[in-house]
C-alpha cells in the first residue's frame, strides 16, 4: 500500500484556502437564511468536517440564523471504483423530523450530481419549509443530472480529490488540507 507521500500528487486547496472559503460561504449562507431557525445535514462521512466548520462559521455571524442544529445522514459513496454508479443507497437516515424545518444539505463534492439528486428529492418529499443546498466542491465536468445548488465553494480539477473528510477506500479523510491522488493509485 502506497503512504500518504506517495500517494498524493499535490495538494489543491490548503488549510488556509478551505478555512476562508467555508467562512465566505457561512456568510452566504447567513444572508438566505438569516433570522431563520436552520437544520443542517451533513452527508456523511465526507461532509463530517465541513459540516463542523460551517456550523461553527455560521454561528459567529452577527445576522446569521436565530438557531442552528445539525442532523446527519449517510449514503453509499463510490465504494472501490473513483465513480458513482448512479445506484445510491441510504445508509443512515437523519434522527430529527425534516418536516416544517429550514433545511440545508450540507455536502463535500458533487460530480455527475446524482446522489445530491437523491438526497435533495429524499428531504424535499418531507415537506420542509425550505430545502437549501451548500457544497463545498463541485466538480462540473461529469454532470449527468442538474442539481441546484444554493451556496457553493470551490471548483475541483477533474481528478479524484481527497482530504477534509473526502476518502479514497476510507483513506486520507483525515488530511486536513485537500489534495489530488497519483493515478498509480487506482491501478492497485
Ligand atoms: P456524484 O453522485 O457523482 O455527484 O458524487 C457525489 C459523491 O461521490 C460525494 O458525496 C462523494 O462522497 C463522492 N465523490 C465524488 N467525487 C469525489 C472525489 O473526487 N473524491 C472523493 N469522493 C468523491
Amino acid at each position: 500500500m502506497l503512504s500518504y507521500d506517495e500517494a498524493i500528487e499535490s495538494v489543491v486547496f490548503t488549510e488556509l484556502e478551505i478555512a476562508a472559503t467555508v467562512d465566505r460561504m457561512a456568510a452566504e449562507l447567513g444572508r438566505l437564511c438569516a433570522g431563520e431557525a436552520v437544520l443542517l445535514v451533513g452527508v456523511l462521512k465526507g461532509a463530517l468536517f465541513f459540516t463542523a466548520d460551517l456550523a461553527r462559521a455560521l454561528t459567529r455571524l452577527e445576522d446569521g440564523p436565530s438557531e442552528i442544529r445539525m442532523d446527519f445522514l449517510a449514503v453509499s459513496s463510490y465504494g472501490n471504483s473513483n465513480r458513482t454508479s448512479g445506484e445510491v443507497r441510504l445508509l443512515k437516515d437523519v434522527a430529527e423530523s425534516v418536516e416544517g424545518r429550514n433545511v440545508v444539505i450540507v455536502e463535500d463534492i458533487v460530480d455527475n450530481g446524482l446522489t445530491l439528486a437523491y438526497l435533495q428529492g429524499l428531504l424535499g418529499g418531507r415537506h420542509p419549509a425550505s430545502l437549501r443546498t451548500c457544497v463545498l466542491l463541485d466538480k462540473p465536468f461529469h454532470r449527468t443530472v442538474d442539481v441546484p445548488i444554493d451556496v457553493l465553494g470551490l471548483e475541483a480539477p477533474d481528478a479524484f480529490i481527497v482530504g477534509y473528510g473526502l476518502d479514497y477506500q476510507e483513506r486520507f479523510r483525515n488530511l486536513p488540507y485537500l489534495a489530488k491522488l497519483q493515478a498509480s493509485i487506482f491501478a492497485e
